[in-house]
């Protein structure tokens, strides 16, 4: 530890000793010029105060300014800033004191020229020693990488951007990086250089560099790439051996710099996501402004992203509900350290109490409730009947009549395409929450009922891609149920913010179906994901089949040909049309449902669910 603290400090005492050399030296050279290059010792003992006065100063305002402080090869703008801050204060110091002296004539010989001189060669050597000390640095740096074999780059964008990773390359003096060109899209940078080195164009690019110099790397350096672009390079290099890598958003750059060391992998995230979905903040600005939060499920995936965009509304106060305590408290750490206006508060307990859930409502009297508690995960839950029966209808039951009880101003249900002629025991189970919801909205006029219906997001827990990741670290083989499986997919950020906008827009009764985009076939997910991890799909990785589980589906359908879908003013959300429902049937049904599932009678329910839904088919394939 001490030799430790010794270790840090060394280098400071040094540095002072060195400037304070220089503070001495300074002023010898000083005397030593105004008195026109010549001075005899006799002359330089007329100074033996000044000298003492000069250096107590000097030392002054080292301490002061912290010249010493900083580490050297480092130096930039601000340490050379401090030393003009100090040289000044030396120059002002010794004019106040010369002032006050001169009726005594102690320090006469101590002139303003004298001290102009000092000013300059103190900013002089104290400078030039850390440019000096950096250059030097560089060229070792420099001279050390040039002999070790260098990573051949190539940067996509010549903009902003672009120039900002070649500069981050050429400062981090442990990349061993070349560059090779830029690539850009526009016409006009073609064949131009940005700081020395060549633009191409995509084309010339790819087809006479890739191919005949070897390129180690692409980092893509423009923002809002269109993902079909951007598939498309991924495809290209990937193909080719070339790793690419994507600069960060300008948020998380550092005081405004980006470090190579923050360069990304490309993820498969990024990869399917879609071009940047808009949503309109000035309405949900407005919307949520000084409400109360509840947000059930908080601790899982959707639960915890809805929360974190929730956070940039002016919202005063979020609670969090989730039955999983050790996720709702890291979950309230993250949004503390994300918002400090905001009250965050914590609430464990189950969606099912109604006395606990009541509780809460009383307590907080939430103006909104987002409700995304509930057993997702499609074969485990085929095994569990009522388990699901019990927190997916029961505790939609439990948490929306809260909300229309204390008149919640709004009330946004998240469901799942699995709900659409479901053919397992949880999409079931969410079509009939589903159905009550829409019930309760037919009788309510204080509280809007929304749904929200969407199909797999990316990354979620239990979902295939944290699977395909653990698959291929572990070496693989990588397991897809079928060749032909087919699943529409969203990133937890983009369904999220549809979320929000549909609540935003909601009116009551309505059944928001999101655009997925295009269905992704899985063994396409899986290749890609082999290919980012710098694999071979086939070749070093195997793919293996293991056949559609209990429950599963060739492909999900996000909404029931009977609902027909009608547009919004959003491009990406679409409303199902309502379908009339006997509300005094469903109460009796569900009633009766939630004894058997109470009673765990596990083929009742199956029984007593189709005759909610004839659309729901028992495990269409066996595993
Ligand atoms: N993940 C997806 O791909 C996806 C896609 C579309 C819709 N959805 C829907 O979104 C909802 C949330 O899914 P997710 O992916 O965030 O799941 P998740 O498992 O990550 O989160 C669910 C949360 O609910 C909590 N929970 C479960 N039972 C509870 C109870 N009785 N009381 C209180 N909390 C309880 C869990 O602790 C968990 O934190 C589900 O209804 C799901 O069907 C998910």
């Amino acid at each position: 530890m001490r030799n430790q603290l010794l270790k840090e400090l060394t280098p400071r005492w040094i540095l002072f000793l060195i400037e304070t050399f220089f503070l001495v030296f300074a002023f010898w050279s000083a005397i030593y010029l105004s008195n026109r290059l010549s001075i005899s010792l006799s002359t330089l003992w007329v100074y033996k105060y000044a000298f003492i006065v000069n250096t107590i100063i000097g030392v002054a305002g080292m301490l002061i300014f912290h010249t010493f402080s900083g580490i050297v090869r480092f130096s930039g703008i601000r340490d050379i800033t401090r030393v003009v801050s100090f040289s000044l204060f030396q120059l002002v110091s010794w004019l106040i004191i010369t002032s006050l002296t001169v009726s005594t004539g102690l320090f006469e010989q101590v002139r303003l020229e004298l001290l102009l001189i000092n000013c300059f060669l103190v900013t002089f050597l104290f400078t030039g020693f850390r440019i000096f000390v950096r250059e030097v640095f560089q060229i070792s740096g420099n001279f050390h990488k040039s002999k070790q074999r260098k990573r051949r780059i190539m940067i996509y964008g010549a903009g902003d951007i672009g120039l900002a990773t070649k500069k981050a390359l050429e400062i981090d003096q442990d990349t061993k990086m070349q560059i090779i060109g830029f690539i850009d899209d526009s016409m006009s940078k073609q064949g131009k250089s940005l700081d020395g080195i060549k633009i191409f164009s995509p084309e010339l690019a790819f087809r006479k560099l890739m191919a005949h110099h070897k390129v180690d790397e692409m980092i893509l350096a423009v923002h809002n790439l269109p993902s079909e672009r951007k598939e498309r390079l991924f495809e290209f290099c990937s193909s080719r051996g070339v790793k690419v890598t994507i600069i960060p958003p300008l948020q998380e750059w550092i005081n405004g710099i980006f470090r190579i060391n923050q360069l990304k992998e490309l993820t498969i995230e990024s990869l399917l996501e879609r071009d940047e979905i808009s949503i309109d903040n000035i309405s949900a600005k407005r919307t949520y402004n000084e409400a109360v939060m509840l947000v059930t499920g908080a601790a899982g995936s959707i639960g915890s992203e809805i929360c974190r965009q929730l956070l940039k509304y002016p919202v005063v106060q979020l609670v969090l509900l989730d039955q999983a305590e050790s996720a709702l408290h890291d979950l309230k750490l993250e949004l503390e350290s994300m918002n400090k206006q905001v009250d965050i508060c914590v609430e464990v307990a189950s969606v099912r109490d109604k006395y606990r859930i009541e509780g809460i409502f009383d307590r907080y009297r939430p103006n909104f409730v987002f409700h995304a508690a509930a057993y997702k995960h499609v074969p485990i839950m085929e095994y569990f009947p009522s388990e699901s029966v019990l927190t997916n209808v029961k505790g939609t039951r439990v948490v929306a009549d809260a909300a229309l009880k204390y008149e919640v101003q709004k009330f946004i249900m998240v469901s799942t395409d699995k709900a659409v002629n479901p053919t397992n025991i949880m999409g079931a189970c969410k079509r009939v929450a589903e159905m009550y919801i829409q019930s309760l909205s037919d009788r309510s006029s204080t509280t809007k009922f929304i749904t929200t219906r969407f199909g797999n997001v990316l990354g979620s827990n239990g979902s295939v891609v944290p699977l395909f990741k653990k698959q291929i670290l572990q070496g693989g083989p990588v397991t897809v149920t079928h060749p032909d499986v087919t699943r529409y997919f969203m990133t937890i950020p983009e369904a999220c913010r549809l979320v929000l906008e549909a609540s935003v827009m909601g009116q009551g009764g309505d059944i928001f179906v999101f655009d997925m985009g295009k269905p992704v076939k899985i063994i396409d997910l899986a290749r890609k994901m082999i290919r980012l991890a710098g694999y071979t799909p086939g070749k070093d990785m195997e793919i293996k089949f293991t056949g559609l589980r209990p429950g599963e589906k060739m492909y999900e359908e996000l909404f029931k040909e009977s609902e027909k879908l009608l547009a919004t003013h959003h491009p990406l959300i679409m409303k199902a049309k309502k379908i009339s429902i006997n509300q005094e049937w469903l109460e009796t049904e569900i009633n009766d449902l939630l004894d058997a599932a109470l009673q765990h009678k596990q083929q009742r329910i199956r029984q007593l669910i189709k005759g909610l839904l004839p659309e729901y088919q028992e495990h269409v394939l066996e595993a």
